[in-house]
């Protein structure tokens, strides 16, 4: 990242939240999808998502400006990046993430992280292992809109043609154990979460028509109920969101649980050793400090020094998501 020189640059980076509100507003109002089939004037919006013309023409102006809409003089249309991942008739749609996680539950968390940074206990997304059903909901769903796209991504980048059981650590509502079941037809997986994660995890296992090859294990419990063996562990967005210690117990409990050559995926936010970015995984990482004191922005160099002291081989680190995560890979001997 190349250091700021210029007070607006500053600016950009102080005033950004109004932006994701803007963003978050429009999708909560339905302003996107008023917009889905047809240009539409100031009027016909105002009419149909039943907001004053004044409130709605600053939203629909605001995110002119930010590249979400067009606008020709007389009509709003929707930008080509909000038809394509915005609205809900679209197979790439994700606004549910942004709504039912970033929106509701990360957005407001944030207010905490001055009182977290000094090590204080702050509420965080885990907090009593979402006890409350509907902020696991809420945060599982959309976790699954969020995760359905990197989980593609994921089960085309590794080969599991030769396993036949995966433990997935964490699991939330199932999206990589669906897409990477759907990849390979061999495959049995165990998804291993809260019992209020687990419900909504159902929910999407049964519609994908995969109820007799994904089964689930309550997490309440720590690591009782995991299997004696599995031949694949995955842990996706977990270690950032657990902390230094439990990350160590973790992957030290799937050492112990992988069969002979069985192999550990982390899928997570990974910052480069040079420290220097990239900005997203850095600031997700930051984000990660609300509700764990313990804590730690994700380096591949450490992650490498903490396997092989567990006793993993042939590690194997790469990007998965372009400035944003990375994927490890490493083998049980
Ligand atoms: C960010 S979500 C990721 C879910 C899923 N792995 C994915 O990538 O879509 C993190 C998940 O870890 C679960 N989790 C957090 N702490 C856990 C723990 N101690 N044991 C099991 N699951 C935990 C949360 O309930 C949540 O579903």
């Amino acid at each position: 990242m190349k250091p700021l020189t210029e007070v607006h640059e500053i600016a950009q980076i102080a005033y950004g939240f109004i932006g994701s509100k803007a963003l978050f507003a429009s999708l909560n109002n339905g302003l996107f999808e008023c917009l889905a089939d047809q240009s539409k004037s100031l009027s016909e919006i105002s009419a149909e998502t039943n907001h004053p013309e004044n409130l709605i023409e600053t939203l629909a102006i605001a995110c002119v400006s930010l590249g979400l809409l067009e606008f020709d003089g007389s009509t709003y249309k929707n930008a080509p990046a909000t038809r394509r991942y915005l609205l809900r008739s679209s197979k790439a749609f994700f606004g549910d993430y942004y709504r039912f996680q970033i929106d509701r539950q990360v957005y407001p968390n944030l207010a905490g992280l001055d009182r977290a940074l000094g090590g204080d206990e702050v509420a965080g997304l885990y907090t009593g292992g979402f006890s409350d059903l509907s902020r696991a909901v809420d945060f599982t769903r959309g976790q699954h809109a969020g995760s359905l796209g990197p989980a593609f991504v994921l089960a085309r980048s590794v080969d599991l043609s030769g396993v036949e059981t995966l433990l997935d650590v964490g699991g939330g509502s199932g999206a990589f154990c669906i897409m990477l079941c759907k990849r390979f037809p061999q495959l049995k997986a165990t998804i291993a979460d809260f019992p209020n994660v687990l419900e909504v995890a159902r929910y999407f296992v049964e519609e994908s028509d995969l109820a007799d090859r994904i089964d689930f294990i309550s997490a309440k419990d720590g690591f009782n109920g995991w299997p004696e063996q599995a031949d694949a562990v995955l842990m996706s967005y977990l270690c950032s969101a657990i902390g230094r210690s439990a990350t160590k117990d973790f992957v030290s409990h799937s050492f112990d649980t992988l069969s002979p050559n069985g192999r550990l995926f982390i899928h997570d936010f990974m910052v480069d050793d040079d420290h220097q970015g990239p900005s997203m995984a850095a600031c997700w990482s930051l984000a990660m400090t609300m509700g764990n004191p313990d804590s730690t922005v994700i380096r591949p160099a450490m992650i490498e020094a903490l396997l092989e002291e567990i006793g993993f081989t042939d590690i194997r680190i790469k990007p998965l998501i372009a400035g944003i995560t990375s994927l490890v890979e490493a083998c049980r001997p």
